[in-house]
């Protein structure tokens, strides 16, 4: 709670295109929550490089992701949208509370091994602390809400779990925040591989839809989804490909799963792989146009980053300072 208003934060990496996975699971529910709460986007371009980046292209890749959260419609006066390395209390408060969490508890997380597995030549502390970084963006803004996608789950429960056992030491310093998983959209899955959730580091760019595919492209993609020799759109685990193409079909046009199955029943799957196409083009199409108009904008975008970067350091020192006060540090003199 921050002046009497509740919290969110949330936050994307800026490796890679972002996918549709991206935003049905993330960015469609942070505008729908936007008017309720005191609203922190983060680009956590801190979180980054714990895999190896070109430097160049991770800060045009960040501005990039800034510029997109504006164009899907967050209204960067009302929300404040910032750099996480902006604002240096993230990795302030990430040490402190590298001391509170258990090499046990993150050795059990999950993606922790997907990303070691996958680059086995850079496994580097930051991959392995990665979530305690996480659990100190969301408690420095004392998030009420954290909307993530499945895949973060296991991460928001360790942030539970640390702020918890801080508070049980310390007193009440963290909120203990919830995360908001959508109904639907909540994890899609590759195109191409229905068991695997659709991710910005594919190696089959036909598996994901980019947020910047063409039309063509989005169609193209849709029609080549596996689906199985079953031959009815049903919404069941048996049949993954097909309940896949039923989630993103629903999250793109606000229909319950149960009512896309009516919509399509005795229709075959190259007219619902098209009709699937088509929503995610009528969501996607509005979203490039602003994207491409405001990534013109360079002054307006450099004044969002300056002033909302002062917005978080405001917000974040304050609960900093309360942590370090509380953990011993002495006092600042002025
Ligand atoms: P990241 O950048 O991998 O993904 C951003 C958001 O997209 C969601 N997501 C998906 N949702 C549904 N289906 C998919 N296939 C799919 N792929 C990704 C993710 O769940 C996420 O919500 N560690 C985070 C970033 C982060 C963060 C935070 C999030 C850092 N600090 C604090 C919330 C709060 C990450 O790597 O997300």
């Amino acid at each position: 709670m921050i002046d009497g208003r509740k919290v969110l934060f949330s936050g994307m990496q800026s490796t890679g295109n972002l996918t549709l996975g991206n935003y049905l699971g993330a960015l469609k529910n942070w505008l729908t929550l936007a008017d309720e709460y005191e609203c922190y986007y983060s680009v956590v371009d801190m979180h980054s490089i714990t895999i190896r980046q070109d430097p160049a292209e991770l800060r045009k890749r960040a501005r990039n992701l800034l510029t997109l959260y504006i164009a899907a419609g967050l209204d960067p006066e009302k929300t404040c949208i910032y750099y996480q390395s902006h604002c240096s209390a993230h990795a302030e408060l990430a040490w402190i509370l590298n001391c509170f969490t258990y090499m046990g508890e993150l050795n059990r997380m999950t993606q922790f091994k997907d990303k070691s597995a996958k680059h086995a030549d850079n496994i580097n502390a930051g991959l392995f602390t990665y979530p305690v970084l996480m659990a100190a963006d969301i408690l420095l803004y004392q998030a009420d809400v954290v909307p993530v996608g499945a895949d973060q789950m296991q991460h928001l429960e360790l942030t539970r779990d640390i702020a918890e056992r801080f508070n049980n030491l310390y007193g009440d310093v963290f909120t203990i925040p919830e995360p908001y998983v959508g109904k639907v959209g909540a994890k899609i899955m590759s195109l191409q591989d229905p068991e695997k959730k659709m991710s910005k580091s594919d190696e089959n760019p036909n598996g994901s839809i980019y947020l910047m595919d063409d039309a063509d492209t989005i169609i193209r993609k849709c029609k080549r989804a596996v689906t199985d020799s079953v031959g009815e759109i049903a919404y069941r685990d048996e049949q993954p490909g097909v309940k896949n193409l039923i989630n993103i079909y629903s999250a793109c046009t606000g229909k319950t799963p149960e009512e896309t199955v009516e919509e399509f029943a005795g229709k075959g799957y190259g007219d619902f792989k098209a009709a699937v196409g088509e929503s995610v083009i009528s969501i996607l199409r509005p979203l490039q146009e602003e994207y491409g108009r405001l990534s013109k904008d360079k002054a307006y975008i450099d004044q969002v980053i300056r002033q909302n970067a002062e917005r978080a350091r405001h917000t974040s020192y304050r609960t900093l300072r309360k942590v370090q006060r509380k953990v011993g540090f002495p006092d600042r003199l002025s």
